[in-house]
């Protein structure tokens, strides 16, 4: 059903992820009737200079493919220019609500995360951070959630000082997307795979998130934070909790979460004299994409000419749990490579016993199931089949699930999920305090080492990426799935 009558308050209201993403989500959440244009309103925030028009008319350029949905939402759409570090700027916020009448607000940091703790605090002090019965109060936060551990923590504790946890909507945009969504549901409703999904017959597992594009205008954000901090512990650790974690009592937020906090929990910290036989990293250098010659990423702007940020990693985890015991995961994460693709294969042991050994297939290709998250989302398995003839010839075939040939799916930005579970109050797609933690605990070990040097492999872009990665998987006896 519909969602509760509210004011999103969007702090960051002319930034992009605004104008691309929020709006045209709750343009399709009104589309789809699960937000009701009467009964919700949008309060931008920034320092810009404007009013209602021209902060409408400024989202109105970049909702082009809203329609009708958008002339709904645009008269509800309200502007407010404020520093966001001055305490009048909050008590406008407090008259604005008032105005506007709903008592429930979810307030959204789309900003820089220097502001998260302080904007908070700020909310707090001029009391708007208090629920009533009849008014929920709730904090979205964007990434990145802390630089490192120790800045996690001290966030989390900043926040936890103003907010109770269950007022705060940590966002991961991975859980947005259908396909990460349906990991669980791919596990947990069909038994098949449960019988399979451990260290007795499970090789190894892959995630990569691979991607084309390189870091665009975002150099400035990128080279202070590179590859290992912008991707794996909170994407990349999101797909591995999905795929590890142990079936949830329930399908409650805190069970899910409960569960796939002890999965990343359980992940192997590595010691630092063993980093560098367990990673990979890479910087792209010039190259092509296509037919298009590319910049190497240290000429692009903002960029240091001589810093050691990397733009590629890969690793090889182990979580020390009695479901994944001794099952490698390997994880790769890239800009500038060859192909869009994140996915996850699972790599199942071969057939305990060959009795085709007279053939000419005397190894047997192992069964892979891979997980495409996008793009062409879907799911399929590789299995042996025999090859039609007098003879015994044994050949890898496909069963395939795509989600384009079942189901015709709306336009979705991956954002309309998030935006209406925190109206109804349903956290599960969020992120905790405890799994965030853990995440950077556990790339916390590769940061230090990466600190006091190490090197950084190039790679061309439009590459695969760093031969360190191939050698990181060969010395185990394994390839990587191809990228695309
Ligand atoms: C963001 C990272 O969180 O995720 C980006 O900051 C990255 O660097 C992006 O490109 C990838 O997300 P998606 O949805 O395009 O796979």
């Amino acid at each position: 059903g519909a969602a509760p009558p509210a004011t999103l308050v969007i702090f960051g209201a002319t930034g992009d992820l605004t104008r691309r993403l929020l709006v045209p989500a709750l343009a399709n959440l009104v589309r789809d009737r699960l937000v009701r244009d009467d009964r919700f309103a949008i309060l931008g925030i920034s320092f810009e200079e404007g009013d209602d028009e021209t902060l409408r008319a400024h989202l109105a350029e970049f909702c082009t493919d809203c329609g009708d949905a958008f002339e709904r939402l645009k008269p509800h759409i309200h502007y407010l220019k404020g520093d966001f570090l001055d305490g009048a700027t909050y008590e406008a916020v407090g008259a604005k609500l008032e105005e506007i009448g709903f008592g429930n607000a979810g307030f959204y940091l789309a900003v820089a995360p220097n502001f998260f703790g302080e904007i908070a605090e700020r909310l707090a002090a001029a009391g708007l951070l208090e629920e009533r019965e009849d008014a929920f109060r709730r904090l979205l936060v964007e990434k990145p959630f802390g630089h490192d551990l120790a800045s996690a923590r001290a966030l989390n504790v900043r926040l936890l000082a103003v907010l109770d946890e269950t007022q705060i909507y940590r966002i991961d945009h991975f859980l947005g997307k259908e396909t990460v969504q349906n990991i669980m549901t791919t596990r947990f409703a069909n038994n098949l795979l449960e019988a399979v999904w451990n260290h007795r017959y499970v090789d190894h597992v892959q995630i990569t998130a691979a991607e084309i594009v390189g870091v665009e205008k975002r150099g400035k954000y990128y080279d202070a934070t590179g590859a290992m901090r912008d991707m794996v512990p909170n994407h990349l650790f999101q797909l591995l909790a999905a795929i590890g974690m142990e079936p949830p009592n329930s399908f409650d937020a805190e069970a899910v979460r409960t569960e796939k906090a002890k999965v990343v929990e359980a992940i192997r910290r590595v010691k630092a004299e063993e980093v560098d036989k367990v990673s990979a990293r890479g910087r792209y250098d010039a190259g092509r994409i296509g037919e298009t010659e590319v910049a190497a990423y240290r000429d692009e702007p903002n960029v240091a000419p001589d810093g050691s940020t990397e733009t590629y990693v890969a690793m090889k985890l182990f979580v020390d749990n009695w479901r994944w015991a001794g099952v490698p995961f390997y994880l790769r994460t890239g800009k500038r490579l060859t192909a869009r693709d994140t996915e996850i294969v699972v790599a199942f042991k071969p057939a305990p016993y060959a009795m085709f050994q007279e053939t000419d297939a005397v190894r047997l290709p192992p069964n892979t199931m891979t997980m495409q998250i996008q793009p062409n989302e879907g799911v399929s398995m590789q299995l042996s089949a025999k090859k039609p003839g007098p003879r015994i010839a044994i050949v890898p075939v496909d069963l395939d699930f795509s989600y384009a040939d079942h189901f015709k799916v709306g336009r979705s930005t991956g954002y309309e999920t998030l935006l209406y579970d925190m109206l109804i109050g349903d956290q599960t797609l969020f992120q905790r305090a405890d799994m965030i933690e853990s995440g950077w605990a556990a790339v916390q070990p590769f940061l230090d080492h990466w600190a006091s040097g190490g090197g950084v492999e190039t790679y061309p872009a439009g590459s695969a990426g760093p031969a360190g990665a191939d050698r990181l998987i060969r010395d185990d006896g394994r390839e990587w799935h191809a990228i695309g």
